[in-house]
C-alpha cells in the first residue's frame, strides 16, 4: 500500500534529478566558454579564434599563475619562451618534460613546479600552444 504512494514521489525525484543533471553541465560549459572567450580577447594572435586544446589544458592547469602570454611573471612570458625555442618536435618533446618534471636554469633561478599529473600527451599540446605563439 505505502509502495503505491511512494513511486510518484520517487518518479518525480527522479524527474528532478535528470533535469538538474541536464542544466548544470550546460551552464558549466557556457561559463567555461566565456572565460575562453574573455581570455581570447586578450591575445592578439588568437583573438577571436576558439581557444585550443592547448590553451584550455594551461587554464584548467595552474600554468597561468606563473606564466602570462606578453609578460613575465614567476615563469618567463609564453611569447619569450616561443621566441627562444623553434616550433619543433624535438623541442615540444623536451619542454613537455620539462613541464611534467619542473626544473629551473633556463630563464633564472626561479623553478617551475612539476606537474606530475599532467600526461605526456597533455604537456605536449600546451607546449605546442604556448610555441606557436611567436606569430613572427
Ligand atoms: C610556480 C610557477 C610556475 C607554474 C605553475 C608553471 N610554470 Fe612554467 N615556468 C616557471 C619558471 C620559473 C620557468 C623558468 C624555468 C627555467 O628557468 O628553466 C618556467 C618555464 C617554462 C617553460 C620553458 C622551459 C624551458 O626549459 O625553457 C615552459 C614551456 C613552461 N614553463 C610551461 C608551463 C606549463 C605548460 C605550465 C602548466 C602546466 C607551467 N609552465 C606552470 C614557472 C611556472
Amino acid at each position: 500500500m505505502r509502495k503505491r504512494y511512494l513511486a510518484p514521489l520517487v518518479m518525480s525525484a527522479l524527474l528532478f534529478a535528470a533535469c538538474g543533471g541536464d542544466t548544470k553541465p550546460e551552464q558549466k560549459a557556457s561559463d567555461s566558454h566565456e572565460n575562453a572567450a574573455v581570455d581570447n580577447s586578450m591575445v592578439s594572435p588568437n583573438a577571436g579564434k576558439p581557444a585550443s586544446k592547448g590553451e584550455t589544458l594551461m587554464a584548467q592547469n595552474d600554468c597561468k599563475t606563473c606564466h602570462k602570454e606578453e609578460m613575465k611573471v614567476v615563469g618567463p612570458a609564453l611569447k619569450d619562451i616561443a621566441g627562444k625555442y623553434p616550433n619543433t618536435p624535438e623541442n615540444v618533446d623536451h619542454l613537455a618534460d620539462k613541464v611534467i618534471k619542473g626544473g629551473s636554469g633556463n630563464w633564472g633561478e626561479v623553478a617551475m613546479l612539476p606537474h606530475p599529473n599532467v600526461s605526456k600527451e597533455d604537456a605536449k599540446e600546451m607546449v605546442s600552444y604556448i610555441l606557436s605563439l611567436s606569430g613572427k
